[in-house]
């Protein structure tokens, strides 16, 4: 079934994965994530080993989104500046990996991704003020991906690959979150959207 066209401004409510939600209709062009989500995402969610939250458009039980966390650890070696010293005790650095994140096919290129990375983003945020983590990371599937989050603010480390690793330090996410750092562009326009919203409601 397809997601109806909507503006960029249109609401987003975010739900954890439930055995209801109408995960086979689910779209975004990427075979990978598509089946990921169809087929893996519940279980590994009610196991515990991801936690996966949909986003739906306002009063749509289809989701419009969706993006999948968990914990991992990083190769020290990957990171940029090997003579520094992080900190960590050992090889690794912890971090919270977002798996995957998609949006329905016909919803891209609005600046919904972003406002569900930007829910991801202040997930990282809670958990690390209670789990020490020294970043929140990824594997870009492709150029456009990589683009997409380079455009909010991660950057790549690690060996070149088709695949590259990205983060983005949690101290960034301390700052954006708690405002002494301002939101990449990407999200600006959102996020005056939101306050407006709010202000008027
Ligand atoms: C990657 C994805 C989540 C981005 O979501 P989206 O809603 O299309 O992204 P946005 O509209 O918020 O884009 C924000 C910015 O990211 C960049 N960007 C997004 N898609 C891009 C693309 N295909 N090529 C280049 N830059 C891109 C742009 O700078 C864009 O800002 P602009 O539209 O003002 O130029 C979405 O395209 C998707 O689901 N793709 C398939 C699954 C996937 O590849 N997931 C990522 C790997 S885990």
């Amino acid at each position: 079934m397809d997601q109806p066209p909507a503006p960029s401004s249109t609401k987003l409510e975010f739900r954890a994965l439930t055995p209801d939600c109408d995960r086979k209709a689910f779209s975004c062009g990427k075979p990978e994530i598509d089946g990921w989500f169809r087929e893996k995402s519940l279980k590994k969610h009610e196991k515990y080993l991801y936690r996966v939250t949909t986003a739906h458009l306002a009063g749509n039980s289809s989701p419009a989104g969706y993006y999948a966390l968990t914990v991992a650890r990083g190769d020290r070696d990957h990171l940029k500046n090997e003579a520094k010293n992080y900190g960590f005790d050992g090889d690794f650095f912890p971090s919270v990996h977002l798996h995957y994140l998609a949006m329905f096919s016909n919803l891209q290129r609005q600046g919904f991704g972003s406002r569900v990375l930007m829910h991801a983003i202040e997930r990282v945020y809670k958990i690390s003020r209670y789990a020490g983590a020294y970043t929140m990371t990824l594997v870009s599937l492709d150029e456009k991906s990589t683009a997409f989050y380079q455009s909010l603010g991660f950057e790549t480390y690690g060996p070149a690959s088709q695949h590259p690793l990205m983060l983005l330090p949690i101290q960034s996410i301390v700052d954006l979150v708690e405002g002494t750092r301002p939101w990449p562009r990407a999200l600006a326009p959102m996020l005056a959207a939101a306050d407006a919203a709010k202000a008027a409601s």
